[in-house]
């Protein structure tokens, strides 16, 4: 049986671990185990604060960062002892706090010797800054996964990841694959929903339904030179913040306008990438928490009016765990000495192996 490893995601929401135990049989991805972690609300808070400049002293930061490796070691012990061998390695990306490829750095928490001690497991962790030290983004890593099992010889296809930001990959059936961020994906949705509401999110869009999209709003929005720049480039939330947002807000936009105007904010992102790089396009697949929230779904139906917009479902892999299942792969090409970073995605200079390898 093909080695079984496990791929850890905790992103910029800070909603939850997610967890996967998986193997590759040529390719195809079987998957073992799954497990969702919800963060509590302090880390959570702990998370936001450090993400938006608040309370970022090296104390809190390194406190947070055993606590978090904590909450990693154990989702992944939860998913050990579901399997009946067990796994390789786990791929643990870690919880980004800080992405500045500008200014030639990405802080992601998280320290492969707690995880590796507390699990017994060997871990891979900080896959995002040799493709830094290379002249890359570091960002997104996930193309090269999307590449490796969902491309297609048949169709010119994409794949979008909608997290707290929003990854395109484009992959076109002869070869030559693309990626980068294309703006905001949940997060300024999720920040709109929960001044107005507390609670956690607008599920299935259906408040932002109740909304008129203001399009001189989003125009303002969509004026950010970041939209029409050209890639590779990647993005955070320290970039789109609550601070961008109201930069262009007058101050007497009705809650449910702008965040109607919102989904049209980042589905206007991503399909733009979409009709300006792989405008043949026939279908495209949509993973991440954003996926669930059908009136995004079809806000980005409307604007690529040509082309099937489904979600990973339909290739085999719940929308959920793509992001976790890459993260085991990377951890896979780790081990394998392969490498993980697509040059013409992150701009590096050359494909280079990725991650720190931990062991128990
Ligand atoms: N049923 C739903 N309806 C609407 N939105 C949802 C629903 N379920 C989840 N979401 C959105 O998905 C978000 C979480 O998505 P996900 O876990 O993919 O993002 P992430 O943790 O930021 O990952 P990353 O940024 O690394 O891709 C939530 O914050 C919420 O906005
Ligand atoms: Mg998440």
């Amino acid at each position: 049986m093909s080695p079984i490893f496990i791929g850890l995601m905790s992103g910029t929401s800070a909603d939850a671990i997610d967890g996967v135990a998986v193997s590759f049989d040529q390719d195809e991805v079987r998957i073992h185990a799954t497990q969702s972690d919800p963060m509590c609300a302090t880390l959570r808070c702990r998370i936001t604060d450090i993400m938006q400049g608040r309370n970022d002293d090296l104390d809190s930061l390194a406190a947070l960062d055993i606590d978090l490796s904590n909450a990693f070691a154990e989702c992944a012990v939860k998913l050990a002892t579901q399997l009946k061998a067990s796994p390789l390695a786990i791929g643990c990306h870690g919880q980004t706090v800080r992405h500045r490829p500008e200014r030639r750095f990405t802080v992601q928490l998280g320290s492969g010797a707690v995880i590796a001690t507390r699990s017994g497991i060997p871990t891979v962790t900080d896959f995002r800054s040799a493709d830094i030290a290379l002249g890359g983004q570091g960002a997104p890593l996930v193309p090269a996964f999307h590449c490796d099992v969902f491309g297609s010889k048949e169709e010119d296809r994409a794949i979008v990841n909608i997290g707290g930001i929003a990854n395109v990959t484009l992959l076109p059936k002869n070869g030559g694959v693309s990626g980068f961020d294309t703006g905001p994906g949940n997060t300024l949705l999720d920040l709109c929903y929960r001044r107005h509401w507390g609670g956690q999110w607008d599920t299935d869009g259906a408040w932002s339904l109740t909304g008129e999209v203001s399009h001189t709003l989003l125009a303002r929005l969509l004026a950010d030179e970041y939209f029409s720049r050209p890639a590779p480039k990647s993005t955070g939330l320290e970039y789109f913040s609550p601070d961008w947002l109201a930069k262009s807000l007058i101050g007497n936009e009705r809650p449910q306008d702008l965040q109607a105007t919102l989904r049209e904010l980042t589905a206007t992102g991503i399909a733009t990438a979409i009709n300006e790089e792989l405008p043949k396009a026939r279908a495209v697949y949509l993973c991440g928490g954003g996926a669930r929230n059908s009136a995004l779904k079809q806000a980005i139906d409307v604007l690529i009016p040509n082309t099937k917009v489904a979600s990973t479902m339909e290739l085999g892999i719940d929308p959920g765990w793509v992001e976790a299942c890459a993260f085991a792969w990377l951890a896979r090409q780790r081990l394998e000495e392969k490498p993980g970073n697509l040059p013409s995605v992150t701009g590096a200079n050359r494909a280079t192996v990725l991650g720190a390898l931990h062991l128990p």
